[in-house]
């Protein structure tokens, strides 16, 4: 008889500690996320590379063919490599000057479209339609025999 008053009473204590840890591990779980998103915004990756100005990033020429391009992260900001020819290549800063969506290299035009507002650029990054105000920003590229070096005249 005692055995059992004793198991019923234990019962809420039981469910009670589980849910102050539940409440717990949840509170502790959010402010976690808090502090690392707050710290993110605080300290941004890109600030790093962008004070610098020494980053270049390589892409090996293998992963470039002739016409095709790929998009890489140069000073923190998505950056469009292009393989014009075997010997030229372009780098040209993948955000639209428009509102800032990511171009898009179309080899069989020959153009970076914009796929928000229908903007497009030569591959010098000049502006040929639409409504960005201004060119993409340009990169130095230095073509090695195996690879593109971004950064580097
Ligand atoms: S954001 Fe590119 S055209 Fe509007």
């Amino acid at each position: 008889m005692t055995m059992e008053l004793n198991s019923e009473k234990d019962q809420p204590i039981r469910r009670r500690s589980f849910l102050n840890y539940f409440l717990g591990l949840s509170i502790g779980t959010f402010g976690g996320s808090a502090a690392y998103a707050f710290a993110k915004y605080l300290f941004p990756p890109a600030a790093i590379g962008a004070e610098s100005g020494s980053e270049t990033v390589r892409v090996m020429l293998a992963e470039l063919p002739i016409g095709g391009s790929k998009i890489v992260r140069y000073k923190g900001e998505p950056t469009v490599v292009i393989r014009v020819s075997e010997k030229q290549v372009h780098a040209l800063s993948a955000v639209c000057t428009h509102l800032g969506c990511i171009v898009k290299w179309d080899g069989s035009k020959r153009l970076l479209v914009c796929p928000c507002h229908a903007a497009t650029f030569d591959v010098n990054g000049n502006v040929t339609a639409g409504p960005a105000p201004k060119p993409l920003a340009s990169y130095h590229t230095k073509i090695t025999p195996d690879e593109v070096i971004i950064g580097e005249a």
